[in-house]
């Protein structure tokens, strides 16, 4: 296989087609029929906790604290070294935001900015990116825009293979990010974003979710309050001292970036959690749930199903996308979640006797990793929520005609600096190089081609998928997105319009351990 067969310019925006879909797989060497036939359900290598693991469904699903605001619209986050019990038992250093792992859920409203100033107390610099968030460049997150901590030797400098950045603007100590939350309603989150070593920062724990709202979607009735649960969904392994145990070539996380070889497809682990505890379980009423569903998995697939004790399957109704409500409500059975896609899913437990169980399972596991939570229904109850049948009545009705450009971007195995990366278009990341130059106010359309599972997200903006594997969209990717589950094999077009702020922002890979590696570009808006 040639270490790069798309040069710059022209040959990058090359229509791939399937011609080029057909090379992207065979360079991989599988052939095609093998690759969709198999399609292997996992892109990645599995750790084995060195801990004894509970049994499922013991401990109770905790719900991260909301974020008290230090001033109207302004938050502040110290992010810090702590001692957790995530497994029963087992002390367990985390990387975390104030404190928690999942980090305080921000609470905002559409329209409304809020600041949240970020302090790293940890030592090694950090980045904060609000994904899902319609946000200025400036607050992004940019992967060299670093915070260092205290006595950080050698300043900007000491970044790994990104080399010096000069548009790069690094603070010490605080930061503080400005969220316009122009945009609709949403299950966010926030996580670091450090070049080279996202995905190890993530897994540490430096993830937590943010929610915008609006009136109308308020008004539709939906099930609130304790009924309404945001579930981080992310898979981690345990060492025999209790520490979350990743393959790190560098466990300093200081100097080399990147993970032993055996796991360079994607790190996963054989443990589940959920608001960070295994496999918890949760009392419910016999009620409908508002399930806001986040994969922050490094590399882990999920196809969710929802099955109760005597085999029934439950309806997993689902409301909403990454960026906010669909239109009319999409009814599935098994929902597949790809890292970082967000689903908004109505589940109604009202059938399930009490004292039974419904088990979240996905059946892209094995073994202990087939199970995810449990509900237990605790009482019989009154529900005055619904699902009313036309949701949200804002998406974007952007069509292919309105493209101003159309790219194509293949996102496949290749060489980095010597070593094994994923490249995009051929290249690794390189924070000096535009990969894509675009107009403010643009629509484009892209294609996207895949040799295996890669979950592309772009930044500042959602987009709409127009086609998958020559074909329609599938039923999960309706509605606004941020993030599409690209399989094996597979090519997809997306629809999207550049819009609200001018500046450097990306589009990446978000198998946190293929962004590391290379896959990951800049958008540039002008
Ligand atoms: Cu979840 Cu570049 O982001
Ligand atoms: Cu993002
Ligand atoms: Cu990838």
């Amino acid at each position: 296989m040639p270490e790069r067969d798309e040069g710059r310019g022209m040959s990058r925006r090359r229509i791939l087609g399937i011609g080029g879909a057909l090379g992207v797989v065979a360079a991989t060497g599988l052939s095609v029929s093998a690759a969709l036939a198999r399609r292997p359900s996992t892109t990645g290598a599995e750790l084995h906790s060195a801990v004894p693991l509970p049994p499922p469904f013991q401990v109770p699903l905790p719900v991260p604290a909301v974020l008290r605001p230090v001033g109207p619209g302004r938050y502040a986050i110290t992010q810090r070294e702590t001692i957790a019990e995530i497994l029963p038992g087992v002390p367990t250093r985390l990387w975390t935001y104030d404190g928690t792992f999942p980090g305080p859920t921000i609470e905002t409203r559409r329209g409304r900015p809020v600041t949240v100033t970020h302090r790293n107390e940890l030592p090694v610099p950090t980045v904060v990116h609000l994904h899902g968030g319609h946000t200025p460049a400036g607050s992004d997150g940019y992967p060299t825009d670093l915070v260092l901590p205290n006595g950080w030797p050698g300043g900007a400098m000491h970044m790994g293979h990104g080399g010096h950045d000069p548009r790069a603007v690094v603070t010490e100590l605080t930061r503080d990010y400005t969220y316009s939350l122009d945009q609709r309603p949403a299950l966010l989150w926030y996580h670091d974003h450090r070049m080279d070593f996202t995905a190890p920062a993530i897994w540490r724990g430096l993830a937590g979710m943010q929610i915008v709202r609006d009136d109308a979607e308020d008004d539709l009735g939906l099930p609130a309050g304790a009924r309404e649960l945001p579930l981080m969904i992310a898979d981690r392994a345990f060492a025999a001292d209790g520490s979350l145990a990743y393959p790190s070539v560098d466990p300093t996380l200081r100097d080399r970036p990147g993970v032993t070889e055996a796991y360079a497809a994607g790190v996963l682990g054989d443990v589940i959690l959920v608001n960070g505890a295994p496999w918890p379980v949760h009392e419910a009423d016999a009620a409908r749930y508002r399930l806001r569903i986040l994969n922050a998995s490094n590399a882990r697939h999920y196809e969710l199903e929802a099955v109760t004790d005597d085999g029934r399957r439950l309806d997993l109704v689902q409301i909403g996308a990454d960026q906010g409500l669909l239109t009319a409500p999409v009814t599935h059975r098994l929902l597949p979640l790809a890292p970082a896609e967000r689903f908004d899913v109505i589940i109604d437990f009202a059938g399930v006797p009490t004292g039974g169980r419904v088990r979240l399972r996905n059946r892209l596991g094995t073994g202990r990793t087939r199970d995810v939570m449990a509900f237990r229904i605790a009482r019989a109850t009154t529900d005055d929520s619904r699902v009313p049948p036309t949701l949200g009545t804002d998406l974007p009705a952007w069509q292919r005609p309105d493209a101003a450009t159309v790219r194509d971007f293949s996102f496949r195995a290749g060489r980095m600096d010597g070593e094994r990366g994923w490249l995009i278009g051929g290249l690794p990341f390189d924070p000096a190089r535009a990969d894509v130059t675009t107009s403010l106010g643009d629509v484009e359309v892209w294609r996207l081609v895949a040799d295996v599972h890669h979950p592309v997200h772009l930044h500042l903006t959602g987009f709409r998928v127009l086609s998958r594997g020559g074909g329609p969209p599938l039923p999960h990717d309706a509605g606004l997105k941020d993030t599409i589950s690209l399989r094996p094999g597979e090519s997809a077009e997306i629809i999207t319009r550049f819009d609200g702020y001018r500046g450097r922002f990306l589009f990446h890979c978000h198998n946190a351990e293929h962004e590391d590696m290379g896959m990951m570009a800049n958008l540039e808006i002008i």
